[in-house]
C-alpha cells in the first residue's frame, strides 16, 4: 500500500529537555492516544509540533531532537514563542476552540491571530509537501490545521488529501459569527475526504458550505467545478484490546509489582469495603463541564445524605493550555469548588473529592478505570470523548455504570449509559444515586452491550474505514476526468 502521512498540530510525543537529556513524553488528548495506535500501519511520517518553543534551541540540539523524533517516524514543525502565542494559544485556542464548542463569549476576534494562523498553517503545509513522494497520501487532523488541505491541494492537485475534525462542527448560526468563516471552509475543501465524529457535525458543515459558498451538495458529495469532495462521519474508536488486556493484567500482578496508586486503592477498599468510587478524567478544559460536575456531586451529597462518608469522587484534571485566560480562570474555579465540597461534607476520615491536577501514566489510568464503580462524564460540549470508551473497555468483569452527557459525540453510541443534560444539576445528582444503587445484573447487561459495540468499532476499524473512503474518493475523482 502507498504511504499515508499524518499531519496534526501536536506530535504523539512531546519533547522535554532536562540536563541536556532529551525525553519523549506521550501527548495527552484523544487525537494523540487514538492515532498513536494506528499510524505506524501506514508506513508514513507523522508531521507535527514537538510541544516546545524553538527559540532556545541551538543547531546541535535541534539536530538531536530531529534524530530522536525520526526514530519514531515523526517529523517536527518547529514553532517560535511568538507563533505558539498567536497561532496555538491564539487563533486555535482563543478563537476556533471556543467557537466550535459554542462558547461564543470567549472568542477573540483579532486579525493578528488570524495572520499567524495562516502563516503557521503554511509552515505545516510546506513541511508536508517536502515529505511527500510520488503516490503518497496525506491525512490532516483537527481544527488547528483547517487551512492545510487547500494549501497542499493548490500546490499538488494530484495528491489525495484526507481531513478529520476531532472536535464538533457547530451549527451554521454559530459558525457564521466568525469573520474568517469562508476562508476556513475554503481551506477544508482542499481535502478529497472530510470526516467528522458524528452525522450532526457533518450536517452542520454541509449546511455552512451550502449557505456560504453556494456549492451543490448531493447526499454526501460536494460538487465544485471539476472536483467531487466526499463528506462522511466516522466515530473514532479506541485501541480496545490494549485497555482490556492491561486491565486484565493489572489484577494478576504480585504485590511488589503493584503501583503506589494501586496499593493505596486496595488499602482503601480494605478499610472501607462498602465505599464506592466515582471517576472523572479530563483535560482541564471549560468544554468538559468540570464545575457543573462538582456542583452536581455536592447536590447529590445534599439530597442523598446516606452516602456521605461512603462515596468518593476521584477527579483527575490534566493541565492543558495553561497560558490561556479562560483556562487559568477555570483552574481557579475548580480549586475553589473542590475546597468547598470537601469543607462542607468532609471529616477527619472522609475526603469527598480526591483531586489530582496532573497527567498520569497509562498504568495508573487503567487502575482508576478498573477500580471505580461509576464514570462521571459531563462535558458541556465534546467532539467525541474517548475517556468514556476507555472506561468501558477496562471493565473486565462487565460491571460499572457510565453517566454521560448528551452533548458528547460518544453519547450517540452509548444508549445504555445514563444520559444526562450537563446543565441540569438535579438530574446529574439523581443519576449518581441511580448508578450507585443499580443492581449488578442490570450493570452487566448494559455494560456488555456497550463493550460489544465499542470493541467492534475500535480505532483500527475507524482508521481503515476512513482510508477505504479515501480510496473510494480517489476512484470517483479519476472517473470524473
Ligand atoms: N489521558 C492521558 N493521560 C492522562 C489522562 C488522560 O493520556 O493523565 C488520555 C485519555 O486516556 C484519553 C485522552 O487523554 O485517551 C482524552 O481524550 P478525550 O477524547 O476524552 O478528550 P480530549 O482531551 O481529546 O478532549
Ligand atoms: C483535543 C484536540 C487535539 C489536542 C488535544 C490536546 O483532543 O482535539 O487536537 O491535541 O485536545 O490539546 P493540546 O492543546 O494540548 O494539544
Amino acid at each position: 500500500m502507498n504511504r499515508i502521512h499524518i499531519v496534526s498540530n501536536r506530535l504523539p510525543v512531546n519533547i522535554n529537555i532536562e540536563n541536556d537529556i532529551i525525553e519523549l513524553i506521550p501527548s495527552v488528548g484523544g487525537l494523540a492516544t487514538g492515532m498513536r495506535s494506528v499510524y505506524k500501519e501506514y508506513n508514513g511520517k507523522w508531521i507535527g509540533w514537538p510541544g516546545l518553543p524553538s527559540d532556545d534551541l541551538d543547531e546541535e540540539l535541534t539536530g538531536r531532537i530531529e534524530q530522536k523524533l525520526i526514530e519514531e517516524d515523526c517529523v517536527p514543525v518547529h514553532l517560535s514563542k511568538q507563533e505558539i502565542d498567536l497561532y496555538y494559544d491564539g487563533f486555535s485556542n482563543r478563537t476556533i476552540w471556543p467557537l466550535f464548542h459554542y462558547f461564543a463569549q470567549f472568542i477573540d476576534y483579532d486579525h493578528e491571530l488570524w495572520d499567524a494562523f495562516v502563516s503557521v498553517n503554511q509552515k505545516f503545509a510546506d513541511k508536508a509537501l517536502e515529505t511527500l513522494e510520488e503516490g503518497d497520501t496525506i491525512w490532516i487532523h483537527d481544527y488547528q490545521l483547517l487551512l492545510v488541505p487547500e494549501m497542499i491541494k493548490s500546490k499538488k492537485p494530484d495528491v489525495t488529501v484526507g481531513f478529520f475534525l476531532h472536535i464538533p462542527f457547530p451549527s451554521f448560526e454559530v459558525f457564521r459569527i466568525l469573520p474568517w468563516r469562508k476562508e476556513l471552509i475554503q481551506g477544508m475543501l482542499g481535502a478529497d475526504l472530510i470526516g467528522f465524529h458524528t452525522f450532526d457535525y457533518q450536517r452542520h458543515f454541509c449546511s455552512s458550505v451550502r449557505r456560504l459558498m453556494g456549492y451543490e451538495i448531493s447526499f454526501n458529495q460536494i460538487h465544485i467545478e471539476d472536483r467531487i469532495i466526499l463528506v462522511d462521519s466516522f466515530p473514532m474508536g479506541i485501541d480496545y484490546n490494549k485497555f482490556r488486556d492491561a486491565s486484565t493484567q493489572i489484577f494478576q500482578r504480585p504485590l511488589q509489582e503493584k503501583s503506589e496508586l494501586h496499593r493505596e486503592l486496595e488499602k482503601y477498599f480494605l478499610i472501607s469495603p462498602n465505599r464506592k468510587l466515582i471517576l472523572s478524567i479530563d483535560r482541564m478544559d471549560y468544554s468538559k463541564g468540570i464545575p457543573n460536575r462538582l456542583r452536581a456531586f455536592s447536590r447529590f451529597l445534599e439530597d442523598y445524605p446516606e452516602f456521605i462518608g461512603k462515596v468518593t469522587l476521584i477527579m483527575l484534571a490534566v493541565p492543558s493550555r495553561g497560558t490561556v485566560e479562560q483556562y487559568i480562570n477555570l483552574k481557579r474555579e475548580v480549586d475553589e469548588l473542590v475546597g468547598t465540597v470537601n469543607g462542607k461534607f468532609g471529616s477527619i476520615n472522609y475526603t469527598p473529592v480526591w483531586y489530582f491536577y496532573r497527567s498520569l501514566p497509562f498504568e495508573n489510568l487503567i487502575e482508576l478505570y478498573s477500580s471505580c464503580d461509576v464514570a462521571l462524564v459531563t462535558p458541556v460540549r465534546d467532539g467525541m470523548n474517548l475517556v468514556a470508551k476507555e472506561y468501558v473497555a477496562s471493565r473486565t468483569n462487565s460491571t460499572g455504570v457510565i453517566i454521560l452527557s448528551e452533548m458528547a459525540g460518544v453519547a450517540k453510541e452509548m444508549g445504555e449509559a445514563i444520559i444526562i443534560n450537563p446543565n441540569n444539576t438535579k438530574e446529574i445528582a439523581d443519576a449518581i444515586n441511580q448508578a450507585l444503587i443499580m443492581p449488578l445484573d442490570e450493570q452487566r447487561e448494559r455494560m456488555s452491550f456497550l463493550q460489544d459495540r465499542i470493541k467492534r468499532y475500535d480505532v483500527f476499524k475507524w482508521s481503515s474505514e476512513f482510508v477505504k473512503s479515501l480510496k473510494k474518493v480517489e476512484k470517483i475523482q479519476n472517473s470524473f476526468y
